[in-house]
């Protein structure tokens, strides 16, 4: 595995962490910067997408570099049987970088087993999803001024949802306090509740998304029930209206309260709430265009400190 991989938000310790979130407010403040000059990145996304796809291939072509790939596989030689495997090895022979988002958990991490080329884990299943959690840690810190002591808490399909899993684990460093909201068949995973349990992380769970989760709350993240995982669809039909926040709920909450979410948003978020100054997500996606920025130069070698100075 080429170590400049991030398959999982666990591959990069707390001070890469932060040396990235340092590096994201840096592009944030010059997104244009020719530094990728000569350098390819593959997108090759198995599943759809707009933010992550569109933000990586923006953030590249803001830094010089060119991006070749693909947002549906229906149309590669995936659809006449390739296998992941040979896809990636055959890739790895054009470019310098791939950014990969597939169905299946684990994926990216088999990717990086078959190539030397760095390998961004775009969302693998209901797994993880570690370029996103990246952007929503920047947008925790400049919301928040802080990634400390902060009262979380996440909304909806917690058992699917990749970006909460990714997020719950990057928080460790941080002393969180989280509320987990979620019906008992979208209820966070054993094993995301046990690393929380190792980790001294404090969690409470919910069914009812209550005004008194809500006022305690420093950050909301929603999430979009994930139909595409169910293989029952009765079975999401039952859940799929469960959560839906509304601009009234958020009276009485904290000042510093922001409502994040990883977007898509189908009806979790009504509409109304968009204009309240609280709502943050699409603030959140524009910061996935600066994060990833600063992944994709990690991955590249890429010094920033360097880059500065030149
Ligand atoms: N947040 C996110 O992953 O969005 P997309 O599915 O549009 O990439």
């Amino acid at each position: 595995m080429n170590s400049n991989s991030l398959v999982s938000i666990s591959d990069i310790s707390k001070e890469e962490i932060l040396q990235l979130l340092e590096n994201a407010r840096y592009f944030e403040e010059n997104p244009n910067h020719k530094i990728l000059d000569g350098k390819v990145v593959a997108t090759l996304f198995f599943e759809p997408s707009t933010r992550t796809r569109l933000s990586f291939e923006t953030a590249v072509n803001r830094l010089g570099g060119r991006v070749i790939g693909f947002s549906d596989a229906s149309t590669t030689s995936s659809s006449k049987g390739e296998t992941l495997k040979d896809t990636i090895k055959m890739v790895s022979n054009y470019v310098d970088l791939i950014v990969m988002r597939h169905y299946l958990e684990g994926a990216a991490r088999y990717a990086t087993e078959v190539t030397d080329t760095p390998i961004i884990n775009a969302g693998d299943g209901a797994h993880q999803h570690p370029s996103q959690t990246m952007l929503d840690l920047y947008s925790i810190y400049k919301t928040q001024g802080t990634l400390e002591n902060l009262t979380i808490t996440m909304v909806g399909d917690l058992k699917y949802g990749r970006t909460v899993h990714s997020l719950l684990m990057a928080m460790q460093y941080f002393n969180p306090t989280f509320n987990f909201v979620a019906c008992d068949e979208l209820k966070m995973p054993a094993e995301y509740k046990e690393f929380c349990d190792q980790k001294g992380i404090k969690y409470t769970e919910h069914k009812e998304f209550s005004q008194e989760v809500i006022n305690s709350s420093d950050i909301i993240y929603m999430t979009r029930v994930q139909r595409e995982r169910f293989t029952d669809i009765m079975e999401y039909e039952k859940v799929k209206n469960l959560y839906n926040l509304h601009n009234a709920m958020l009276d009485n909450s904290k000042d510093n309260l922001r409502i994040l979410h990883p977007l898509p948003r189908v009806n979790e978020i009504d509409q109304d709430v968009d204009d309240n100054p609280k709502a943050y997500y699409f603030q959140q996606a524009q910061n996935g265009l600066y994060a990833r920025q600063a992944i994709i130069c990690r991955a590249l070698n890429i010094d920033i400190k360097e880059v500065q100075k030149s």
